[in-house]
């Protein structure tokens, strides 16, 4: 198959017309184009962008895509080197008064890693990301959220959900997991959550390890102390890391499935009916309510071929989870509708393969806890008004949508938009 580089109707520039629940037509016009078509670079290079769910699962599975930087085709001026890292994933800033270790760390973000560095890098923290990790997690994530419940209902009977709700859920369980002291919980969220430099973030991290060397836990800073095979500088770098990457993304999703469920009565007529069955929508929520428009680019280090297509050495291929996530395909006609009894496990919301993502089964658990525990203690709850029904401007460079406000009503009759 050739890849449709000349067509001149084919859109070039990723659309910015669609929502999380209803993305761009044009996503559709491109998988139906082709399994790669062609995509401007932010930067203003040239490449592809996977849209079929087999093309997708290919690349993100394959060695011979480097995440790089430096090997991009026309190498990114220096702001569009922070860019890539700004992610959701890794929402980093502009480097400040770094010391050597600090500025090396910022080289060490296993997004912009490949081959033994990177698996070494994340071999050290996955251990404490396991499905079994997360399972032991799920009591105290369920207190927790009991807690922000009672919240709402003092703030009531109106609330945001994303910044209310959703917003101390990732935040409070990221704390948990990485093992971060609930006394220092509005630093973390002063740090990381709103700005901050990166000096004061390495700060900070320098000043943590240096308190939990005496006071380990079951969490990922105790994990790492306990490494003896990582210098300071990668342990750093990987604290750095994970204490940016997807919080903001639990905070999307949590916001996203309320209004997927709350604009689709039937739907949840359906989890209230069967309340065992939100494990499974968390998979449904994640395939419609994908926030990442396009991965992380990858680059070609040498021809590649999949699909039929033969991707050049040297070429920049982005994957749209958002357009595999629909791929009919793969997920049949109905590919489109938001349908929580869907077997929807495979999609590719949290990535796939070598880089996928780290935190999905916690995660999980947030979300899933998080939508069991509104429904349950809110059987009035209705949607007001939801920024992100409305086409809103990717929020970071590698294109992802913004959970926005999702305003609702806890308690009683709806007020009307
Ligand atoms: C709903 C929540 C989340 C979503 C949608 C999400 C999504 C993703 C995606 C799509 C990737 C792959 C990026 C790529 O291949 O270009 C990724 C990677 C990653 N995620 Fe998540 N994430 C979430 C939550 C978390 C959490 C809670 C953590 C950690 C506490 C986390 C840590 C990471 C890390 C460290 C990577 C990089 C893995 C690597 O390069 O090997 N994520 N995430």
């Amino acid at each position: 198959m050739t890849i449709p580089a000349q067509c001149p109707f084919l859109a070039r520039s990723l659309p910015g017309d669609g929502t999380p629940l209803t993305p761009s037509p044009q996503l559709a016009e491109w998988r139906e184009a082709g399994a790669f078509v062609p995509l401007d670079f932010q930067d203003g290079h040239e490449g592809l962008v996977a849209t079929r769910y087999d093309a997708a699962v290919a690349v993100l599975q394959d060695p011979r895509f480097s995440m790089r930087p430096s090997r991009m085709p026309v190498g990114p001026p220096a702001h569009g080197e922070e860019d890539k890292a700004e992610s959701a994933a890794v929402p980093l800033e502009a480097p400040g008064e770094l010391d050597a270790a600090g500025q090396a760390s910022d080289d060490l973000n296993l997004l912009n890693l490949d081959g033994d560095v990177h698996s070494r890098l994340r071999r050290a923290v996955t251990a404490r990301f396991s499905v079994r990790q997360a399972r032991a997690r799920e009591p105290w994530i369920r207190g927790m959220i009991a807690e922000q419940i009672q919240k709402l209902r003092e703030r009531g009977p109106e609330a945001d959900l994303w910044r209310d709700y959703g917003m101390p859920i990732s935040a409070r369980t990221h704390c948990h997991v990485i093992g971060i002291p609930e006394h220092h919980y509005e630093t973390f969220v002063s740090l990381f959550v709103e700005e901050s430099t990166a000096q004061q973030k390495y700060d900070f991290i320098r000043a943590l390890l240096e308190e939990r060397r005496d006071d380990p836990g079951e969490d990922v800073i105790s994990d790492l102390l306990r490494n003896e095979d990582l210098s300071r500088v990668e342990i750093e770098a990987l604290l750095r890391l994970l204490m940016g990457a997807g919080r903001d993304s639990v905070a999307y999703l949590i916001a996203t499935a309320s209004v997927a469920i709350l604009t689709h009565p039937d739907q949840l007529a359906v989890l209230r009916e069967d309340p065992e069955r939100i494990r499974a929508a968390v998979e449904e929520f994640m395939r419609t309510g994908a926030m990442f428009v396009t991965l992380f680019a990858r680059t070609a280090t040498e021809d590649i071929e999949i699909e039929g297509t033969t991707i050049p050495s040297g070429t920049s291929v982005a994957v749209s989870p958002v357009a595999a996530n629909r791929d009919p395909g793969h997920w049949g006609d109905d590919a489109e509708s938001f349908d929580v009894s869907r077997d929807a496990f495979g999609h590719l919301g949290f990535g796939y393969g070598i880089h996928g993502c780290i935190g999905q089964q916690v995660a999980r658990v947030e979300i899933r806890e998080a939508i069991a525990a509104l429904i349950e203690s809110f059987p009035d709850i209705a949607l007001i008004d939801a920024d992100q029904l409305r086409p809103q401007p990717f929020a970071h460079p590698v294109a992802v949508y913004e959970a926005g406000t999702v305003s609702v009503r806890l308690e009683g009759a709806p007020t009307p938009a």
